[in-house]
């Protein structure tokens, strides 16, 4: 799937943020390796530790329904520039999307970037392997 696609079902996501406390909105929409795709909004929470990111609110979709590989993630936000995805998002991501792509877009100009995964998250944990 084109980068401009999983854009659009991003900002389409980002419709739905829930960001009553930071006015910050993100959108992720996430590309499974079958092709199906499944999008994310920022939830936030008056108990503010408890909010969730967009990005993990997409994982959590797709893998509640099955779903734990990933090709490409896409996010957005109202933030007037490229929103790169926090720390434990990226951890998130590692664990269903090693040799995953990251693809931003600036929501003034529309540009877009793409990264690896890992080169966002360089030798992120696992759980040794036997
Ligand atoms: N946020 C995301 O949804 N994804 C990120 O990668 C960074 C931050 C949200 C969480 C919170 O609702 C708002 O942005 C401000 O931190």
């Amino acid at each position: 799937m084109e980068n401009d696609v999983l854009i659009n079902y991003a900002k389409k996501a980002m419709g739905n943020a829930y960001a009553p406390y930071s006015g910050f909105c993100v959108g992720a929409a996430l590309l499974t390796v079958d092709g199906e795709v499944f999008t994310g909004c920022n939830v936030e929470n008056s108990s503010f530790g408890a909010t969730i990111c967009a990005e993990r609110c997409a994982v959590m979709k797709a893998v509640s329904e099955g779903c734990t590989s990933f090709l490409k993630i896409a996010i957005v936000s109202s933030g007037g520039s490229y929103t790169y995805p926090c720390g434990v998002c990226r951890q998130f991501l590692s664990e269903f999307m090693e040799e995953g792509t990251v693809v931003l877009c600036d929501d003034q100009t529309g540009e877009m970037k793409e990264y690896s995964l890992d080169c966002l998250i360089p030798f992120a944990f696992s759980m040794p392997k036997d």
